[in-house]
């Protein structure tokens, strides 16, 4: 069970890198079109990559084979850490396999049913990515999907799911119950699966009540030294 951030944001991976419960990061073109304009895209991915520690999908954008495989091969070169992303098409198994044969890894992405996962994991795809979210759109239940494919993969390859195109908690939960290996995590919902308000409310409640009797009962060591310091 690992958690990658789903973002292209420098500001937010750094605050999510902080929390050690990230191992990895992915990108897609739209994701880096939030960003504006004027970041140079290799600095803004070794600068993910020096912040994450873990694999950094990084999409490519040309649509032709022999392009791709420059395109990917570039990428590759920026930083051991990266992981092609290739859009999900036969074209695309092509060069999957062949980017995997030099030992360069890929996540084959857009994937929304199992027949896509089957043929990404036969070409040698290190990392396969449902999208929970967009496969909901199409009015399917997207957890059996990847529970399927969980046997499959795990049993017969070394492909690992990664689920994204979360919308909410449950598709976080439901992902990882149905044995996927990674959920990439929108930034938001980090600080939504921390929180909760009965949380919260029960250590005001411990807190308040050890601020009834703090004055009165000798402090525990560690506070009365801070109160010192302070
Ligand atoms: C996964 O790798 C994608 O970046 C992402 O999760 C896409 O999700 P979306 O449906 O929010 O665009």
């Amino acid at each position: 069970m690992q958690l990658f951030i789903d973002t292209a944001n420098i500001a937010e991976i750094r605050e999510a890198a902080c929390w050690g419960v990230v191992a990895g990061a992915t990108t897609n073109p739209k994701l880096l079109s939030h960003e504006g304009t004027s970041f140079d895209l290799r600095e803004r991915v070794l600068a993910i990559a020096d912040l994450v520690g873990g694999p950094v999908s990084v999409e490519v954008l040309c649509e032709e084979p022999d392009q791709m495989l420059i395109e990917a091969r570039l990428y590759a070169s920026w930083h051991p850490s990266i992981v092609v992303k290739i859009p999900m098409s036969l074209s695309g198994m092509k060069v999957v396999n062949r980017l995997e044969q030099d030992g360069i890894r890929t996540n084959v992405t857009g994937l929304v049913a199992l027949n896509q996962a089957v043929l990404a994991s036969l070409a040698g795809a290190s990392f396969v990515s449902f999208f929970f979210g967009r496969m909901s759109d199409l009015g399917a239940d997207p957890a059996p999907v990847i529970q399927d494919a969980a046997v499959l993969l795990h049993a017969q390859t070394r492909t690992q799911i990664i689920v994204g195109s979360i919308r909410n908690l449950m598709d976080i939960n439901r992902s990882l119950l149905a044995g996927a290996d990674i959920i990439t995590v929108p930034y938001a919902f980090f600080k939504q699966m921390a929180h909760h308000p009965k949380t919260v409310e029960t250590i005001q409640e411990f807190n308040s009540a050890w601020a009834k009797v703090r004055n009165e009962v000798r402090a525990i060591p560690a506070e009365r030294l801070l109160l010192e310091r302070a």
